[in-house]
Order: C-alpha cells, then structure tokens, then sequence
C-alpha cells in the first residue's frame, strides 16, 4: 500500500519533472552530473551519507532533497554498492542550473542502499547554506 503511494507520488513527479526545460535526468548506477571537475569544499551547500540496511523483499529507498538560493553546477550521488545489485539513483526534480533538486535512491529488491551525495552551488557564503548540514562553516577553514 505505501509501497504504491510512493509509486505513484514518483511517478508524478516523473511526469512534472520531464515537463520543465533544462532538466538534467540520470539514471542508473550512480550520479556524476554538471561540472564536478573543481569542487571546493566551500563551494559543497549539501552532504550526506544515505546508509540504509537491507531487509528480505523489500526495496529501500530514500528520497533526497535540496532547496538553496545559489546556482547547482555539480551533483554527486556517489554508489558504495557493487554494481548490479547497488540500486539506482535519479534526479526527479530540477538539477544543474537550477537552485533546487530532488534525488530519489533506491535499492536493488533484497539489498541495502548506500550513497555519499554531494551538491556543489556556485556561492559559498554562509548565508546561503539551506541544508541538513547548514551551520557556521568558516571555523574549519
Ligand atoms: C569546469 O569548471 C572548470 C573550473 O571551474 C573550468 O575550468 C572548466 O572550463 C569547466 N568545464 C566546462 C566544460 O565548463
Ligand atoms: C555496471 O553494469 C552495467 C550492466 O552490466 C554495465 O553496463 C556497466 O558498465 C557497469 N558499470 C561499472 C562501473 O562497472
Ligand atoms: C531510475 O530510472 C531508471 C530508468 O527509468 C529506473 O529503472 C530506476 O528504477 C529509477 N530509480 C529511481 C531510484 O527512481
Ligand atoms: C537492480 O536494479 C536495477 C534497476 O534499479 C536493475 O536494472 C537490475 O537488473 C537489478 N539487479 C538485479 C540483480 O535484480
Ligand atoms: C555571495 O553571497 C553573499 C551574501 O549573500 C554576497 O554578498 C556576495 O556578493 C556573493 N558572492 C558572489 C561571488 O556571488
Ligand atoms: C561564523 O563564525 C565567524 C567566526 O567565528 C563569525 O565572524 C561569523 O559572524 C559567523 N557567521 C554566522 C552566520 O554565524
């Protein structure tokens, strides 16, 4: 039942992502998306490590979401699983370009789930972090 709910509510969310211009979708084994070939850590609004156990029969999932003030140029959704059987990860919702994003993961049937993801917007300041990790950065610098 909840199973279905989700479904639906992904599916929908397909939908309305792939109207909107400038959507950058990845699917498969993991996400390297935008220009991720210099990302300061300054430059990093979001982290986080999604580390879910595997349960019999059932699919894991989680569902990751950012909404900033600053330009996304790099998402990472970086899979510690072996490939086949280490889930998949998408970008449902905005993306590179845009100041928001939605990254839905889920696991193979039967398996755990673990991603590092990482989102890089071009403004480092302080101010400007809107995330689970948002704090007063500047004291590891
Ligand atoms: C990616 O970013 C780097 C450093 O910011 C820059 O030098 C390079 O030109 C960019 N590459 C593309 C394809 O935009
Ligand atoms: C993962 O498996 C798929 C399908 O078997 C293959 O196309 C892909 O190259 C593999 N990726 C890696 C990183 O091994
Ligand atoms: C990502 O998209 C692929 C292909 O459409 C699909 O097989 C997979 O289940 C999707 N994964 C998630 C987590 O939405
Ligand atoms: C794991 O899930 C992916 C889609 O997320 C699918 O392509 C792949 O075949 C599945 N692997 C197994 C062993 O069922
Ligand atoms: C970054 O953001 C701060 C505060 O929002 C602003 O004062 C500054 O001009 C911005 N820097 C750049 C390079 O956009
Ligand atoms: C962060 O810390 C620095 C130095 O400790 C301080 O000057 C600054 O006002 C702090 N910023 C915020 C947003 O708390």
């Amino acid at each position: 039942m909840l199973r279905t709910n989700i479904f639906v509510f992904v599916s929908t969310m397909l939908v309305f992502a792939k109207t909107l211009p400038a959507l950058k979708n990845t699917n498969g084994h993991e996400i390297i998306d935008g220009n991720c070939s210099s990302t300061p850590y300054d430059d990093r609004v979001y982290y986080d490590h999604v580390d879910k156990t595997s349960w019999p029969f059932i699919i894991r999932s989680e569902t990751v979401t950012y909404y900033g003030d600053r330009q996304i140029y790099c998402i990472q959704a970086l899979n510690q699983k072996v490939n086949g059987t280490g889930g998949s990860a998408n970008i449902t919702e905005g993306g590179v370009g845009h100041n928001f994003v939605v990254v839905e993961l889920e696991s193979n049937r039967s398996h755990g789930l673990e991603f590092y993801v990482s989102i890089y917007a071009k403004n480092s300041s302080i101010n400007a972090i809107k995330s689970p990790m948002a704090q007063n950065l500047s004291e590891f610098e």
